[in-house]
């Protein structure tokens, strides 16, 4: 077989046998494939699309291409969850401690962020000391012992993904329907869950912008799962505003103690209930809306999160430091009316550039830094009245000031946007 002929096959409209497409990616995995004769191939993929059994083929094939954790010695219905990535998504740090307290075992590999969008990894890289490198030995164990565990993907796992994420990253063929498809199920295939609940994202600031598109890749992730015997179901939710309060690193931590002390915003903690909700029933077990809540009001979901950030090194006193960030810069409104839109992309993009976020996977970080909103889309707002705070560590010019209240959309209606949009079994 030669490259060039396949990716020509592509090029042309053709569906690709199996045994191509293993072909392919094995090769791409250990190095016979160059890196751009893949760009080319992602490339005819954007334009061309797969059919659903290229797409399963090639999340197989992706599977087979590293290691595939074996979770069997965890007593129970192993659970994981996956974002298709957002703005001010700290969903993670409190549903899988939440989830856990349930004592439904959570094994959870996370990514970094990238772009306008976070990463869970990050989120707990800004706890000092926190590991998120452990060995497969030892992510089992902690998993036994205190029933939860969120590392970082090790490199030895999904090798074709590892190396096809970066590439598509910067040759412009990440949203894709086939290409997230197999890079998301491939990644939690191999991290061996028994169950996957998947929160795709739909909207100014997620990878898919149409309802539609982010059902077409619902299902297909739904099937994949299915085909291989795990038990998946995809919420399609809204990427419209930030998740929450807070877009930052440190600032999302804080917010996300915030909501396991019961004192989140309404809408956000409601939202994550109804996944936990999901995530138990997928696990088997059947608990109400009330129940859910309780455990993030009396604690069991903090005592969770604490006994995680611990076992993984991380120092529980810098857990609740405030924002070191130099500058907090307040907001405030020139118009008396409702929140009517805060584009997610526009504040992600914001927050990249006060340091929260990286443009490329060299980056380095400012933990620090980001945006606390004290409203959101459908809240009334006054004259006057605070919208933001803007935490950087350079003071902020009238310009930038300017540039993020024009993002800030008031409107005469008051309009309470859903969370959950969809839900696809
Ligand atoms: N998240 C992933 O893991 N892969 C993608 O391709 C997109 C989002």
């Amino acid at each position: 077989m030669r490259t060039v002929d396949l990716i020509q096959k592509k090029r042309d409209g053709q569906e690709l046998t199996s045994e191509e497409i293993q072909w392919l990616i094995e090769g791409y995995a250990t190095g016979s494939v160059p890196d751009y004769q893949m760009a080319a191939f992602a490339m005819a993929i954007y334009f061309q699309g797969m059919s659903t059994r290229e797409t399963s083929d090639l999340t197989m094939a992706m599977v087979a291409s590293g290691k595939q954790f074996d979770l069997s010695s965890i007593e129970g219905i192993k659970t994981d969850k996956h974002s298709t990535g957002g703005v001010g998504d700290k969903v993670t740090l409190i549903l899988a401690p939440l989830v856990a307290s349930f004592g439904v075992p959570v094994a959870k590999m996370s990514g970094r962020g990238l772009g306008h969008t976070g990463g869970t990894l990050d989120k707990l890289e800004s706890i000092k000391g926190y590991q998120i490198e452990r060995s497969e030995e030892d992510f089992i164990k902690q998993v036994q012992e205190i029933g939860l565990s969120v590392i970082g993907q090790s490199d030895d796992l999904v090798r074709a993904d590892k190396l096809l994420y970066a590439l598509r990253d910067v040759t412009a063929t990440v949203d894709i329907i086939p290409l997230i498809a197999s890079s998301v199920m491939s990644k939690k295939i191999a991290a061996g869950a028994n169950s996957i609940l998947l929160d795709v994202t739909v909207g100014d600031g997620a990878f898919m912008k149409t309802l539609e598109d982010a059902e077409v890749l619902s299902r297909t992730m739904v099937d994949l799962g299915k085909a291989v015997g795990r038990e998946t179901i995809a919420v399609i939710t809204n990427m419209s505003q930030p998740v929450g309060r807070a877009i930052g690193n440190r600032l999302e931590v804080l917010e996300a103690l915030e909501i396991m002390q019961g004192q989140g915003r309404e809408d956000v903690t409601h939202f994550i209930c109804e996944l936990a909700q999901i995530m138990l029933q997928l696990a088997g077990q059947e608990q109400d809306l009330v129940t859910i809540r309780k455990h993030l009001v009396d604690g069991q979901a903090l005592k969770k999160f604490e006994e995680m950030v611990t076992y993984q090194g991380g120092d529980l006193e810098d857990l609740y430091r405030p924002s070191s960030a130099d500058f907090v810069t307040d907001i405030l409104s020139d118009d008396t009316g409702y929140i009517a839109e805060l584009p997610a992309l526009e504040f992600g993009l914001f927050a990249m550039r006060l340091g929260a976020g990286r443009a490329v996977k060299t980056d380095p970080l400012d933990y620090e830094t980001g945006i606390v909103f004290d409203l959101k889309v459908g809240d009334k707002v006054e004259k006057g009245q605070r919208i933001a705070q803007i935490f950087s560590n350079e003071k902020l010019s009238t310009n930038l000031i300017t540039e993020f209240k024009k993002n800030v959309k008031i409107g005469e209606v008051e309009v309470h946007p859903k969370e959950i949009l969809k839900i696809i079994t």
